[in-house]
């Protein structure tokens, strides 16, 4: 088709400069662009594209600045052809853009090492420590700060460290106090039923003088709201020449009162624990009443919270120990009693249950 310009020259619309022509040189001049932005992964340049086609100083913007000079003729044809490269253009920038977006994400992993960890959310409960982990790291401190060793011991352990060699003689009635999970009857195979067992292991591995603190879970055959088949002790002991009733009776109310706060007092009644002697039963003042009596301590103003003695010269001679040299108090308690007494819990079980709403209530950090 042949047309005249403005000029009046004739002119093929196919012709090099004419506005169809430009537009098809235009879009063959995006595509090599469009691919060497891609090539080079860069945000910065898919926008620099976008405004050397589409900006205000733009080629697609003077093409159809172009169009209004353009003849009549020519102009649905140039106006098309103007149109679909513009269309195009605006379609693949935006692809690009969508691209960049990526390429972004990409550098900015590139540049930076892997961090796996998932960010902290507020929102994210942040779990506290157990109670009887709690008052555990409260009763090893105070032992501590008395100049006590924590000393560890085995929790399956055999009827020796655990009964005979504490003076609880096969047969003993004693035992009967502590109904025994036993693992292999014949190999003396048993869940120690008391953390006594470690006294035991440490007298054959050290030497005198001793100040043990030693804490553990402990197992009997028991289940009821004050019992769990599956409880916490702690054993302490002094062994040294010359220890006397009266250091472990000072050990104790000093301990107690470092736990429970200086007007604690604490009473000694006297019993029988195979492995003392004289032994005696440790009691606390109510916690609940302060020794006025009410249901807690069924109206006795105390507690029974553990055992003492002195350590009894046949469990010296099961070890070796030379009881004419030395003497040396023990005592134990629970841990979990410990717990319900200055959390005042009222059921011990609640402590082996794992609920949160019960677990929450207790502080992260000592
Ligand atoms: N082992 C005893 C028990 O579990 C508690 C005990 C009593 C420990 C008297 C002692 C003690 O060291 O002297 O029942």
């Amino acid at each position: 088709m042949q047309h005249s310009d403005q000029s009046g020259k004739q002119q093929s619309s196919q012709a090099p400069g004419s506005l169809a022509e430009r537009a098809v040189a235009a879009g063959v001049a995006f595509t090599k662009d469009v691919a060497a932005a891609r090539a080079l992964r860069s945000p910065e340049g898919v926008e620099a594209l976008r405004l050397s086609y589409l900006g205000r100083k733009g080629q697609v913007t003077a093409l159809l600045e172009d169009l209004r000079t353009c003849s009549k003729e020519d102009r649905p044809a140039a106006g098309k052809a103007v149109n679909v490269l513009k269309q195009s253009i605006e379609r693949e920038i935006e692809a690009l853009k969508g691209e960049a977006g990526a390429w972004l994400v990409a550098a900015k992993l590139a540049a930076t090492p892997l961090d796996i960890h998932l960010p902290v959310e507020p929102w994210v409960p942040q779990g506290s420590l157990h109670p009887v982990t709690l008052i555990r790291r409260e009763i090893l401190g105070e032992f501590r700060r008395m100049g006590f060793t924590v000393y560890d011991g085995p929790e399956i352990d055999y009827d020796f460290y655990n009964f005979s060699s504490l003076n609880m003689p096969a047969d003993h009635p004693a035992r009967d106090m502590q109904d025994t999970f036993y693992i292999s009857e014949q190999e003396h195979l048993l869940l120690r039923t008391h953390t006594s067992n470690i006294q035991i292991h440490c007298l054959l591995n050290e030497k005198p003088p001793l100040r043990i603190v030693a804490p553990g879970r402990v197992f009997r055959v028991d289940s009821d709201p004050t019992h769990t088949p599956m409880f916490h002790q702690v054993e302490a002991f002094v062994i040294d020449r010359g220890i006397t009733f009266a250091h472990m009776k000072g050990t104790i109310d000093a301990f107690m009162k470092a736990v429970f706060g200086s007007s604690m007092k604490t009473r000694l009644r006297p019993s029988f624990f195979p492995f003392v002697e004289p032994g005696a039963e440790l009691d606390l003042q109510c916690v609940h009443c302060s020794g006025k009596g009410c249901r807690l301590c069924k109206q006795t103003g105390w507690l029974e919270v553990g055992g003492c003695g002195m350590i009894h010269p046949n469990v010296f001679e099961a070890v070796d120990y030379d009881s004419d040299a030395y003497t040396g108090f023990a005592f134990g308690f629970g841990i979990d009693r410990m717990a319900m007494l200055k959390y005042k819990l009222d059921d011990l079980r609640t402590l082996f249950e794992g609920s949160h709403d019960f677990l929450g209530h207790f502080p992260i950090f000592t």
